[in-house]
Protein backbone atom coordinates (compact mmCIF):
# COMPACT_ATOMS: atom_id res chain seq x y z
CA UNK A 1 0.00 0.00 0.00
CA UNK A 2 1.29 3.53 -1.21
CA UNK A 3 1.95 6.02 2.05
CA UNK A 4 0.90 9.44 0.66
CA UNK A 5 -2.18 10.37 -0.80
CA UNK A 6 -2.36 12.53 -3.84
CA UNK A 7 -4.57 15.25 -4.41
CA UNK A 8 -5.08 17.10 -7.35
CA UNK A 9 -6.35 20.60 -7.75
CA UNK A 10 -6.62 22.27 -11.30
CA UNK A 11 -3.27 20.30 -12.64
CA UNK A 12 -1.09 20.50 -9.57
CA UNK A 13 -0.34 17.86 -7.83
CA UNK A 14 -0.10 17.66 -3.81
CA UNK A 15 0.78 14.86 -1.84
CA UNK A 16 -0.42 14.12 1.76
CA UNK A 17 1.01 11.21 4.11
CA UNK A 18 -1.01 8.23 5.07
CA UNK A 19 -0.54 7.64 8.55
CA UNK A 20 -1.88 4.18 9.99
CA UNK A 21 -3.17 3.26 13.47
CA UNK A 22 -1.98 -0.28 15.41
CA UNK A 23 -5.52 -1.59 14.09
CA UNK A 24 -4.25 -1.08 10.40
CA UNK A 25 -6.80 1.80 10.27
CA UNK A 26 -5.69 4.36 7.54
CA UNK A 27 -5.97 8.37 7.62
CA UNK A 28 -4.64 11.80 5.36
CA UNK A 29 -2.81 13.43 7.49
CA UNK A 30 -3.43 16.89 5.79
CA UNK A 31 -2.51 19.35 8.17
CA UNK A 32 -0.61 21.13 5.73
CA UNK A 33 -3.53 21.59 3.54
CA UNK A 34 -4.34 24.68 3.85
CA UNK A 35 -0.42 25.44 3.51
CA UNK A 36 0.04 23.52 0.85
CA UNK A 37 -2.64 24.38 -1.23
CA UNK A 38 -3.16 28.09 -0.63
CA UNK A 39 -6.19 27.98 1.81
CA UNK A 40 -8.19 25.42 0.50
CA UNK A 41 -10.19 23.85 3.34
CA UNK A 42 -12.24 20.49 3.63
CA UNK A 43 -16.33 20.55 4.33
CA UNK A 44 -17.21 17.29 6.59
CA UNK A 45 -20.08 17.82 8.31
CA UNK A 46 -21.10 16.35 11.22
CA UNK A 47 -17.31 15.19 10.88
CA UNK A 48 -18.82 11.72 9.48
CA UNK A 49 -15.15 11.48 7.53
CA UNK A 50 -12.57 13.23 9.77
CA UNK A 51 -10.33 12.31 11.85
CA UNK A 52 -10.31 14.63 15.41
CA UNK A 53 -7.16 13.36 16.95
CA UNK A 54 -5.09 9.84 17.48
CA UNK A 55 -6.46 8.38 20.28
CA UNK A 56 -4.71 5.08 22.65
CA UNK A 57 -8.28 4.43 24.72
CA UNK A 58 -10.79 3.30 22.57
CA UNK A 59 -11.10 1.28 19.75
CA UNK A 60 -14.24 0.84 17.59
CA UNK A 61 -15.05 -1.15 14.72
CA UNK A 62 -18.56 -0.52 13.46
CA UNK A 63 -18.27 -2.92 10.49
CA UNK A 64 -17.99 -5.60 12.98
CA UNK A 65 -19.11 -4.56 15.88
CA UNK A 66 -16.17 -4.32 18.16
CA UNK A 67 -15.56 -2.40 20.94
CA UNK A 68 -12.40 -2.55 23.21
CA UNK A 69 -11.30 -0.18 25.88
CA UNK A 70 -7.08 -0.09 25.98
CA UNK A 71 -7.05 -3.36 24.01
CA UNK A 72 -10.02 -5.15 25.66
CA UNK A 73 -12.92 -6.88 24.87
CA UNK A 74 -15.96 -4.88 25.72
CA UNK A 75 -17.55 -8.45 26.47
CA UNK A 76 -14.77 -9.49 28.83
CA UNK A 77 -14.62 -6.58 30.88
CA UNK A 78 -18.50 -6.23 31.44
CA UNK A 79 -18.27 -9.79 32.70
CA UNK A 80 -15.25 -10.22 34.50
CA UNK A 81 -14.11 -6.28 35.66
CA UNK A 82 -16.24 -3.75 37.98
CA UNK A 83 -16.30 -0.30 36.85
CA UNK A 84 -13.69 0.86 39.22
CA UNK A 85 -11.11 -1.08 37.71
CA UNK A 86 -12.58 0.07 34.26
CA UNK A 87 -12.44 3.59 34.99
CA UNK A 88 -8.97 2.97 36.08
CA UNK A 89 -8.04 1.40 32.80
CA UNK A 90 -9.74 3.37 30.54
CA UNK A 91 -7.91 6.64 32.61
CA UNK A 92 -4.09 5.27 33.11
CA UNK A 93 -3.87 2.75 30.21
CA UNK A 94 -3.61 -0.29 32.20
CA UNK A 95 -5.77 -2.41 34.64
CA UNK A 96 -4.95 -1.61 38.27
CA UNK A 97 -3.61 -4.70 40.94
CA UNK A 98 -4.93 -4.63 44.12
CA UNK A 99 -2.97 -2.56 45.53
CA UNK A 100 -3.49 -0.17 43.14
CA UNK A 101 -6.74 -0.17 43.11
CA UNK A 102 -7.55 0.19 46.58
CA UNK A 103 -5.24 3.13 46.86
CA UNK A 104 -7.63 4.55 43.84
CA UNK A 105 -10.64 3.85 45.91
CA UNK A 106 -9.26 5.27 49.17
CA UNK A 107 -7.85 8.32 47.09
CA UNK A 108 -11.43 8.75 46.00
CA UNK A 109 -13.61 8.03 49.19
CA UNK A 110 -10.98 10.88 50.94
CA UNK A 111 -12.80 13.56 48.38
CA UNK A 112 -16.29 12.51 48.59
CA UNK A 113 -17.43 15.16 50.63
CA UNK A 114 -19.38 17.96 48.31
CA UNK A 115 -19.59 21.48 50.04
CA UNK A 116 -22.54 21.76 51.80
CA UNK A 117 -23.45 25.09 50.27
CA UNK A 118 -23.96 22.99 46.91
CA UNK A 119 -27.07 22.29 48.40
CA UNK A 120 -28.25 25.97 47.89
CA UNK A 121 -27.64 25.90 44.36
CA UNK A 122 -30.16 22.27 44.14
CA UNK A 123 -32.64 24.37 46.55
CA UNK A 124 -32.60 26.94 43.81
CA UNK A 125 -34.03 24.55 41.08
CA UNK A 126 -37.46 23.97 40.66
CA UNK A 127 -38.55 20.21 41.10
CA UNK A 128 -39.79 20.30 37.54
CA UNK A 129 -36.28 20.86 35.98
CA UNK A 130 -34.70 18.15 33.56
CA UNK A 131 -32.04 15.82 36.48
CA UNK A 132 -29.49 16.89 32.68
CA UNK A 133 -29.51 19.95 33.10
CA UNK A 134 -29.44 20.12 36.99
CA UNK A 135 -26.11 18.05 36.78
CA UNK A 136 -24.34 19.96 34.25
CA UNK A 137 -25.24 23.02 36.83
CA UNK A 138 -23.86 21.41 39.57
CA UNK A 139 -20.55 20.08 37.86
CA UNK A 140 -20.16 23.39 36.39
CA UNK A 141 -20.59 24.79 40.07
CA UNK A 142 -18.24 22.82 41.73
CA UNK A 143 -15.50 24.54 39.94
CA UNK A 144 -16.37 27.33 42.04
CA UNK A 145 -15.50 25.25 45.29
CA UNK A 146 -12.46 23.68 43.81
CA UNK A 147 -11.43 26.97 42.12
CA UNK A 148 -7.30 26.22 41.63
CA UNK A 149 -6.43 25.26 38.20
CA UNK A 150 -4.66 22.04 37.48
CA UNK A 151 -0.95 22.42 36.65
CA UNK A 152 -1.19 19.32 33.72
CA UNK A 153 2.54 19.08 33.81
CA UNK A 154 1.94 17.87 37.68
CA UNK A 155 1.42 14.23 37.59
CA UNK A 156 0.06 14.30 41.08
CA UNK A 157 -2.21 17.75 40.34
CA UNK A 158 -3.79 15.98 37.44
CA UNK A 159 -4.22 13.20 39.76
CA UNK A 160 -5.55 14.84 42.30
CA UNK A 161 -8.44 16.77 40.08
CA UNK A 162 -9.16 13.29 38.83
CA UNK A 163 -9.97 11.62 42.08
CA UNK A 164 -11.95 14.72 43.03
CA UNK A 165 -14.45 14.76 40.03
CA UNK A 166 -15.00 10.76 40.14
CA UNK A 167 -15.63 11.21 44.02
CA UNK A 168 -17.75 14.26 43.95
CA UNK A 169 -19.44 13.16 40.83
CA UNK A 170 -21.63 10.45 42.11
CA UNK A 171 -23.09 12.84 45.39
CA UNK A 172 -24.40 15.20 42.49
CA UNK A 173 -26.19 12.42 40.51
CA UNK A 174 -28.01 11.05 43.77
CA UNK A 175 -28.78 14.66 45.14
CA UNK A 176 -30.27 15.30 41.78
CA UNK A 177 -32.45 12.45 42.55
CA UNK A 178 -33.03 12.78 46.15
CA UNK A 179 -33.99 16.57 45.43
CA UNK A 180 -36.35 15.29 42.27
CA UNK A 181 -38.21 13.12 45.16
CA UNK A 182 -38.37 15.52 48.00
CA UNK A 183 -35.34 13.24 49.91
CA UNK A 184 -33.11 14.14 52.05
CA UNK A 185 -29.50 14.88 50.67
CA UNK A 186 -27.43 12.23 52.27
CA UNK A 187 -23.29 12.28 51.85
CA UNK A 188 -23.54 8.26 51.05
CA UNK A 189 -20.94 5.74 52.88
CA UNK A 190 -17.37 5.72 52.44
CA UNK A 191 -17.19 1.53 53.59
CA UNK A 192 -19.17 0.72 50.68
CA UNK A 193 -17.89 -0.32 47.67
CA UNK A 194 -18.29 2.49 44.64
CA UNK A 195 -21.33 1.13 43.21
CA UNK A 196 -22.80 -0.12 45.92
CA UNK A 197 -22.70 3.24 47.66
CA UNK A 198 -24.29 5.19 44.66
CA UNK A 199 -27.13 2.98 45.22
CA UNK A 200 -27.54 3.65 48.67
CA UNK A 201 -26.71 7.32 48.05
CA UNK A 202 -29.56 7.33 45.67
CA UNK A 203 -32.27 5.20 47.27
CA UNK A 204 -31.46 5.33 51.10
CA UNK A 205 -34.55 6.63 52.95
CA UNK A 206 -34.39 8.10 56.38
CA UNK A 207 -36.38 6.10 58.28
CA UNK A 208 -35.70 2.39 56.81
CA UNK A 209 -32.16 0.67 56.29
CA UNK A 210 -30.73 0.63 53.10
CA UNK A 211 -30.40 -3.08 52.32
CA UNK A 212 -27.92 -4.07 49.27
CA UNK A 213 -29.55 -6.08 46.50
CA UNK A 214 -27.03 -7.98 44.59
CA UNK A 215 -28.58 -8.00 41.38
CA UNK A 216 -29.23 -4.28 41.56
CA UNK A 217 -25.51 -3.83 42.26
CA UNK A 218 -24.21 -6.12 39.19
CA UNK A 219 -26.82 -4.61 36.98
CA UNK A 220 -25.37 -1.27 37.54
CA UNK A 221 -21.93 -2.07 37.66
CA UNK A 222 -22.40 -3.46 34.01
CA UNK A 223 -24.68 -1.13 32.90
CA UNK A 224 -22.15 1.52 33.50
CA UNK A 225 -19.16 -0.20 32.67
CA UNK A 226 -21.27 -0.24 28.76
CA UNK A 227 -21.05 3.49 28.97
CA UNK A 228 -17.52 4.17 30.22
CA UNK A 229 -16.04 5.28 26.75
CA UNK A 230 -17.29 5.41 23.47
CA UNK A 231 -13.86 7.32 21.43
CA UNK A 232 -14.61 10.18 19.79
CA UNK A 233 -18.31 10.51 20.27
CA UNK A 234 -20.57 13.68 20.54
CA UNK A 235 -20.22 14.83 24.74
CA UNK A 236 -16.74 13.13 24.50
CA UNK A 237 -15.57 15.70 21.36
CA UNK A 238 -17.07 18.34 23.79
CA UNK A 239 -15.13 17.83 26.14
CA UNK A 240 -12.21 17.19 24.45
CA UNK A 241 -12.65 20.87 22.47
CA UNK A 242 -13.83 22.85 25.49
CA UNK A 243 -10.65 21.38 27.39
CA UNK A 244 -8.43 22.38 24.80
CA UNK A 245 -9.57 26.03 25.09
CA UNK A 246 -7.49 25.00 29.00
CA UNK A 247 -10.94 25.58 30.40
CA UNK A 248 -10.91 22.98 33.23
CA UNK A 249 -11.56 19.54 33.65
CA UNK A 250 -14.76 20.22 35.50
CA UNK A 251 -16.05 22.92 33.51
CA UNK A 252 -15.14 20.59 30.25
CA UNK A 253 -17.25 18.04 31.77
CA UNK A 254 -20.14 20.09 32.55
CA UNK A 255 -19.95 21.04 28.52
CA UNK A 256 -20.13 17.27 27.88
CA UNK A 257 -22.99 16.66 30.30
CA UNK A 258 -25.03 19.29 28.18
CA UNK A 259 -24.06 17.63 24.81
CA UNK A 260 -24.96 14.48 26.17
CA UNK A 261 -28.43 15.63 26.78
CA UNK A 262 -29.65 15.63 23.14
CA UNK A 263 -32.12 12.63 22.47
CA UNK A 264 -29.85 11.92 19.45
CA UNK A 265 -26.98 11.22 21.67
CA UNK A 266 -27.31 10.23 25.33
CA UNK A 267 -30.82 11.63 25.87
CA UNK A 268 -31.91 8.35 23.39
CA UNK A 269 -32.47 6.39 26.38
CA UNK A 270 -35.12 8.80 27.86
CA UNK A 271 -36.76 9.05 24.65
CA UNK A 272 -36.38 5.04 23.82
CA UNK A 273 -38.63 4.56 27.17
CA UNK A 274 -41.28 7.39 25.87
CA UNK A 275 -40.93 5.91 22.68
CA UNK A 276 -41.79 2.34 24.14
CA UNK A 277 -44.51 3.41 26.61
CA UNK A 278 -46.48 5.53 23.66
CA UNK A 279 -46.62 2.58 21.71
CA UNK A 280 -47.83 0.21 24.71
CA UNK A 281 -50.62 3.15 25.43
CA UNK A 282 -51.59 3.17 21.56
CA UNK A 283 -52.48 -0.79 22.06
CA UNK A 284 -49.09 -2.28 20.62
CA UNK A 285 -49.15 -1.13 17.43
CA UNK A 286 -45.59 -1.43 16.36
CA UNK A 287 -46.17 -1.45 12.87
CA UNK A 288 -47.50 1.56 12.53
CA UNK A 289 -44.21 3.34 14.24
CA UNK A 290 -42.60 1.57 12.07
CA UNK A 291 -44.22 3.22 9.30
CA UNK A 292 -43.80 6.32 10.62
CA UNK A 293 -40.15 5.89 11.29
CA UNK A 294 -40.04 5.27 7.36
CA UNK A 295 -42.14 8.21 6.35
CA UNK A 296 -39.33 10.88 5.25
CA UNK A 297 -42.28 13.25 5.74
CA UNK A 298 -42.54 12.22 9.50
CA UNK A 299 -39.90 13.73 12.15
CA UNK A 300 -40.41 10.39 14.08
CA UNK A 301 -36.99 8.30 14.27
CA UNK A 302 -37.34 4.72 15.76
CA UNK A 303 -35.18 6.19 19.16
CA UNK A 304 -32.31 3.88 20.04
CA UNK A 305 -31.77 2.26 16.63
CA UNK A 306 -29.04 3.92 14.04
CA UNK A 307 -25.62 4.90 15.21
CA UNK A 308 -22.34 6.88 13.23
CA UNK A 309 -20.03 4.09 13.44
CA UNK A 310 -21.94 0.90 14.03
CA UNK A 311 -23.24 -0.64 11.13
CA UNK A 312 -23.57 -4.16 12.51
CA UNK A 313 -25.28 -4.73 15.85
CA UNK A 314 -23.69 -2.28 18.57
CA UNK A 315 -21.66 -5.00 21.10
CA UNK A 316 -23.39 -3.09 23.60
CA UNK A 317 -26.58 -3.35 23.07
CA UNK A 318 -26.47 -7.37 22.78
CA UNK A 319 -24.87 -7.71 26.33
CA UNK A 320 -27.67 -5.44 27.66
CA UNK A 321 -30.27 -7.20 26.07
CA UNK A 322 -29.31 -10.41 27.58
CA UNK A 323 -28.87 -8.63 30.95
CA UNK A 324 -32.87 -7.14 30.72
CA UNK A 325 -34.08 -10.80 30.75
CA UNK A 326 -31.70 -11.52 33.42
CA UNK A 327 -32.43 -8.27 35.79
CA UNK A 328 -35.92 -8.29 35.47
CA UNK A 329 -36.45 -12.16 36.50
CA UNK A 330 -34.26 -11.27 39.07
CA UNK A 331 -35.73 -8.39 40.24
CA UNK A 332 -39.29 -10.21 39.82
CA UNK A 333 -40.55 -7.23 37.28
CA UNK A 334 -42.70 -8.32 34.42
CA UNK A 335 -42.53 -5.39 32.44
CA UNK A 336 -44.92 -5.63 29.22
CA UNK A 337 -42.63 -3.21 27.44
CA UNK A 338 -39.94 -5.30 27.02
CA UNK A 339 -42.05 -7.31 24.96
CA UNK A 340 -42.92 -4.41 23.01
CA UNK A 341 -39.20 -3.69 22.56
CA UNK A 342 -38.80 -7.42 21.42
CA UNK A 343 -41.58 -7.00 19.17
CA UNK A 344 -40.08 -3.83 17.36
CA UNK A 345 -36.42 -4.82 17.34
CA UNK A 346 -37.69 -8.23 15.42
CA UNK A 347 -39.61 -5.94 12.82
CA UNK A 348 -36.76 -3.81 12.56
CA UNK A 349 -34.25 -6.59 11.83
CA UNK A 350 -36.40 -8.04 8.74
CA UNK A 351 -37.60 -4.52 7.40
CA UNK A 352 -35.74 -3.23 4.53
CA UNK A 353 -35.64 0.10 5.36
CA UNK A 354 -33.85 -0.70 8.39
CA UNK A 355 -31.64 -3.62 7.00
CA UNK A 356 -30.66 -1.66 3.58
CA UNK A 357 -29.47 1.31 5.54
CA UNK A 358 -27.49 -1.10 7.91
CA UNK A 359 -30.01 0.34 11.25
CA UNK A 360 -29.54 -2.11 14.44
CA UNK A 361 -30.75 -1.26 18.05
CA UNK A 362 -28.21 0.87 20.18
CA UNK A 363 -26.81 0.73 23.53
CA UNK A 364 -30.01 3.01 24.52
CA UNK A 365 -32.66 0.65 22.88
CA UNK A 366 -32.69 -1.52 26.46
CA UNK A 367 -31.13 -0.03 28.90
CA UNK A 368 -33.86 2.53 29.89
CA UNK A 369 -36.43 -0.80 30.60
CA UNK A 370 -33.29 -2.13 33.22
CA UNK A 371 -32.97 1.16 34.60
CA UNK A 372 -36.85 1.41 34.71
CA UNK A 373 -36.92 -2.34 36.65
CA UNK A 374 -34.25 -0.65 39.24
CA UNK A 375 -36.97 2.40 40.26
CA UNK A 376 -34.86 4.60 38.12
CA UNK A 377 -36.96 7.42 36.73
CA UNK A 378 -37.33 7.99 33.17
CA UNK A 379 -35.79 11.47 33.47
CA UNK A 380 -32.57 9.95 35.22
CA UNK A 381 -31.75 7.89 32.12
CA UNK A 382 -29.09 10.23 30.98
CA UNK A 383 -27.54 10.66 34.22
CA UNK A 384 -27.05 7.64 34.53
CA UNK A 385 -25.02 6.96 31.53
CA UNK A 386 -23.16 10.57 32.70
CA UNK A 387 -22.05 8.37 35.30
CA UNK A 388 -21.19 5.65 33.72
CA UNK A 389 -19.48 8.14 31.09
CA UNK A 390 -17.47 10.38 33.91
CA UNK A 391 -13.89 8.05 33.41
CA UNK A 392 -14.31 8.23 29.26
CA UNK A 393 -14.63 11.87 29.22
CA UNK A 394 -11.68 11.95 32.08
CA UNK A 395 -9.61 9.84 30.10
CA UNK A 396 -10.26 11.80 26.40
CA UNK A 397 -9.61 15.25 28.64
CA UNK A 398 -6.35 13.73 30.27
CA UNK A 399 -4.58 12.88 26.75
CA UNK A 400 -5.57 15.60 24.84
CA UNK A 401 -3.90 17.23 27.63
CA UNK A 402 -1.00 15.39 28.05
CA UNK A 403 -0.68 15.32 24.06
CA UNK A 404 -1.07 18.77 24.26
CA UNK A 405 -2.90 19.40 21.73
CA UNK A 406 -3.55 22.42 19.88
CA UNK A 407 -6.71 24.39 20.61
CA UNK A 408 -9.73 22.84 18.78
CA UNK A 409 -10.94 25.65 16.00
CA UNK A 410 -12.82 24.35 13.02
CA UNK A 411 -12.77 26.25 9.80
CA UNK A 412 -15.79 27.17 7.35
CA UNK A 413 -16.76 27.73 3.96
CA UNK A 414 -18.79 31.25 3.93
CA UNK A 415 -21.76 31.24 1.76
CA UNK A 416 -22.87 34.62 3.41
CA UNK A 417 -23.16 38.11 1.92
CA UNK A 418 -20.18 39.93 0.32
CA UNK A 419 -19.59 43.36 1.12
CA UNK A 420 -22.26 45.79 1.46
CA UNK A 421 -22.43 48.83 2.43
CA UNK A 422 -23.72 49.98 5.53
CA UNK A 423 -27.13 51.59 5.09
CA UNK A 424 -28.70 54.32 7.75
CA UNK A 425 -31.88 52.87 9.61
CA UNK A 426 -33.54 55.87 7.77
CA UNK A 427 -32.80 54.38 4.65
CA UNK A 428 -33.89 50.39 5.09
N1 LIG B 1 -35.10 5.74 12.58
C1 LIG B 1 -35.39 5.90 11.28
N2 LIG B 1 -34.48 6.20 10.33
C2 LIG B 1 -33.22 6.36 10.71
C3 LIG B 1 -32.83 6.21 12.06
C4 LIG B 1 -33.81 5.89 13.01
N3 LIG B 1 -33.50 5.73 14.30
N4 LIG B 1 -31.49 6.44 12.17
C5 LIG B 1 -31.06 6.71 10.93
N5 LIG B 1 -32.09 6.66 10.04
C6 LIG B 1 -32.01 6.84 8.58
C7 LIG B 1 -31.87 8.32 8.21
O1 LIG B 1 -33.13 8.91 8.01
C8 LIG B 1 -31.05 8.22 6.96
O2 LIG B 1 -31.91 7.80 5.94
P1 LIG B 1 -31.66 8.31 4.39
O3 LIG B 1 -30.34 7.71 4.00
O4 LIG B 1 -32.82 7.77 3.64
O5 LIG B 1 -31.62 9.81 4.46
C9 LIG B 1 -30.09 7.05 7.23
O6 LIG B 1 -30.80 6.21 8.16
C10 LIG B 1 -28.75 7.45 7.83
O7 LIG B 1 -29.00 8.22 9.01
P2 LIG B 1 -28.18 9.51 9.45
O8 LIG B 1 -29.08 10.36 10.29
O9 LIG B 1 -27.55 10.13 8.25
O10 LIG B 1 -27.03 8.85 10.31
P3 LIG B 1 -26.15 9.59 11.39
O11 LIG B 1 -24.90 8.82 11.48
O12 LIG B 1 -26.04 11.06 11.08
O13 LIG B 1 -27.01 9.48 12.74
C11 LIG B 1 -27.93 8.65 14.76
C12 LIG B 1 -26.80 8.53 13.71
C13 LIG B 1 -27.60 7.77 15.96
C14 LIG B 1 -27.99 10.12 15.24
C15 LIG B 1 -29.27 8.22 14.12
O14 LIG B 1 -29.22 6.87 13.73
C16 LIG B 1 -30.46 8.45 15.05
O15 LIG B 1 -31.01 9.56 15.09
N6 LIG B 1 -30.89 7.40 15.83
C17 LIG B 1 -31.94 7.57 16.82
C18 LIG B 1 -31.39 8.23 18.08
C19 LIG B 1 -30.55 7.28 18.90
O16 LIG B 1 -30.91 6.15 19.15
N7 LIG B 1 -29.39 7.80 19.36
C20 LIG B 1 -28.46 7.02 20.23
C21 LIG B 1 -27.19 6.70 19.53
S1 LIG B 1 -26.18 5.50 20.40
C22 LIG B 1 -25.76 6.19 21.93
C23 LIG B 1 -25.13 7.51 21.88
O17 LIG B 1 -24.51 7.96 20.94
O18 LIG B 1 -25.24 8.18 22.91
Amino acid sequence: MPNTATLEINGQKHEFPLVKGTENEVAIDIKTLRAATGGITTIDPGYKNTGACESAITFLDGEKGILRYRGYAIEDLAQKADFLEVAFLLIFGELPNQEQLEEFHSDIKAQSLVDDDVRKIIDAFPKSAHPMGVLSSLTSALTAFNPSSVNVNSEEDMYHAIVKILAKFPVLVAWTLRKKQGLPLDYGDNSLGYVENILKMMFKKPNEEYVQSQVMVDALDKLLILHADHEQNCSTSTVRIVGSSHAGLFASISAGISALWGPLHGGANQAVLEMLEAIKEDGGDTKKYMAKAKDKEDPFRLMGFGHRVYKNLDPRATIIKVSADKVLNDLGVEDPILEVAKGLEQEALNDDYFVSRKLYPNVDFYSGIIYRAMDIPTDMFTVMFALGRLPGWIAQWREMRLNNEPIGRPRQLYIGETHREFKNIKKR
